[in-house]
C-alpha cells in the first residue's frame, strides 16, 4: 500500500564524502577492467573511499552536523535518530546509538534501519510518521555506508561500482500540503540472494572456512538487479505520483538512487522526465548505497536546484530486493 502523508518535511540537508578519490585508471591497475567499460556500462568515472581509520559513523557525523546547522537545530533538540545503513561500524551495537553519543544528542532515541540502497526512503518514511503525528518533532535521518569495506577488491563485477559517503536530513512537522506528500515501501524477498554478503550473519557465522571462501564480501547478480531496477523504479514512481495526485510532468527534480547511469536514464525515459530534471552524481561518487539519495539531495540544494514549492520525486532500489518511492513538495 502507498501512504499519503501530511505535515512532515525536510528542514535541513547535509553531506560528507571522504577525500580520497579512486579513479577508473587506478582500478585498471587493480583488476582486469578499463575506463571505457566502466563509463559505458555504469557512467561512473570516480568514487570516494574512506580513510583506513574512518568508520561509517565518522562519515555520518559531519553530514549530520551540517544538516542540523542548516535546519537550525542543536543536538539537544533531537528526539530521534534513524541511521540508514548496510554497514554499521560494528555488527553489535548499531550505528545510530554510536552517532547519538558522538553528537551528544542526549535526549534522542536511536536505531539502525537496514533496507539496502532503498534504506533512505524507508528512513524518511518512518520519520514522516513520527513528525506528522507530532509524536517526535525533530528527527535526524542519516544515510551512510562504507561498502569499500565489504566489496571484494578482486571481483571486477562489483568493486568498480561502489563508493563511500554519508548524507543527512532533519525531518520536522510542516504545514499540510508541504513536505512529504506520499511514499511507498516495497520489496521482493524472493530475490534476497541477488545482493548478498553470505557469511558473518546468524546463518553463517565467521569461521576460517568462510574467510578462506571470501564469503564475507558482497556478491551481486548484476544483470538480474538491473532488470529488476528498471521495472521497479517506474512502477513505484507511478504509484507515489498517483498517491500524491500529481504527474511526472509536474516533477521539478527527479532524484533516483545513484547506482548506474543507464538505470537512471532508462527510468527517466520511461517516466517521460527529461534528463535536465534529473539529479546525477553517480559519475563522481559511484554507488554509496543508502547515502546516494541524501547526498544527491544536499548537492542539488547547494546547486540551487531545489526551490520552495518544487515537486521532488525520489526512487530507490537495492538489497532485499527492496524498492521505494517518495514525492516531496519542497
Ligand atoms: O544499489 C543496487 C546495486 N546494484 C546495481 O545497481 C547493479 C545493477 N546492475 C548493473 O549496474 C549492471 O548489471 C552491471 C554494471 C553490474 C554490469 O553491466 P552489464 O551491462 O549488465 O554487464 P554484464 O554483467 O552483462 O557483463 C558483460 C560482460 C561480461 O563478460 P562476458 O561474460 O560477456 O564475456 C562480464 O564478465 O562484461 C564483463 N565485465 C567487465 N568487464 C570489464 C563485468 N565487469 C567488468 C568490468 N570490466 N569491471
Amino acid at each position: 500500500m502507498h501512504k499519503r502523508v501530511g505535515g512532515a518535511g525536510i528542514w535541513g540537508l547535509g553531506r560528507y564524502l571522504p577525500e580520497r578519490v579512486l579513479t577508473n585508471a587506478e582500478l585498471e591497475r587493480m583488476v582486469e577492467t578499463n575506463d571505457e567499460w566502466i563509463v559505458s556500462r555504469t557512467g561512473i568515472r570516480e568514487r570516494r573511499i574512506a580513510a583506513g581509520d574512518q568508520t561509517t559513523t565518522d562519515l555520518a557525523l559531519p553530514a549530520s552536523r551540517q544538516a542540523m546547522e542548516r535546519a537550525g537545530v542543536t543536538p539537544e533538540d533531537l528526539d530521534l535518530i534513524i541511521f540508514c545503513t548496510n554497514n554499521p561500524d560494528t555488527v553489535i551495537p548499531a550505528a545510530g546509538p554510536v552517532l547519538q553519543g558522538k553528537l551528544g544528542a542526549t535526549r534522542a532515541g536511536a536505531f539502525d534501519l537496514v533496507a539496502g540502497c532503498s534504506g533512505y526512503i524507508y528512513g524518511l518514511s518512518v520519520a514522516s510518521q513520527f513528525a506528522a503525528s507530532r509524536t517526535y518533532l525533530t528527527i535526524l535521518v542519516v544515510g551512510a555506508d562504507m561498502l569499500s569495506r565489504v566489496v571484494d577488491w578482486q571481483d571486477r563485477t562489483t568493486c568498480v561500482l561502489f563508493g563511500d559517503g554519508a548524507g543527512a536530513a532533519v525531518v520536522r512537522p510542516v504545514p499540510d500540503g508541504r513536505g512529504i506528500l506520499s511514499f511507498r515501501l516495497a520489496c521482493d524477498g524472493t530475490k534476497a540472494g541477488e545482493i548478498i554478503v553470505p557469511a558473518g550473519g546468524a546463518s553463517r557465522p565467521a569461521t576460517h572456512g568462510t574467510v578462506d571462501a571470501r564469503e564475507h564480501y558482497l556478491r551481486m547478480n548484476g544483470r538480474e538487479v538491473f532488470r529488476f531496477a528498471v521495472t521497479a523504479c517506474e512502477k513505484v514512481a507511478r504509484e507515489v505520483l498517483d498517491a500524491a495526485a500529481v504527474s511526472a510532468e509536474d516533477v521539478a527534480l527527479f532524484v533516483p538512487h545513484q547506482a548506474n547511469l543507464r538505470i537512471i536514464e532508462n527510468s527517466a525515459r520511461r517516466l517521460g522526465i527529461g534528463m535536465d530534471r534529473v539529479m546525477v552524481n553517480v559519475d563522481r561518487y559511484g554507488n554509496s548505497s543508502a547515502a546516494t539519495i541524501p547526498v544527491a539531495l544536499a548537492e542539488a540544494e547547494e546547486q540551487g536546484r531545489l526551490k520552495q514549492g518544487d515537486l521532488v520525486l525520489l526512487v530507490g532500489f537495492g538489497a532485499g530486493l527492496t524498492y521505494a518511492g517518495m514525492v516531496i513538495r519542497w
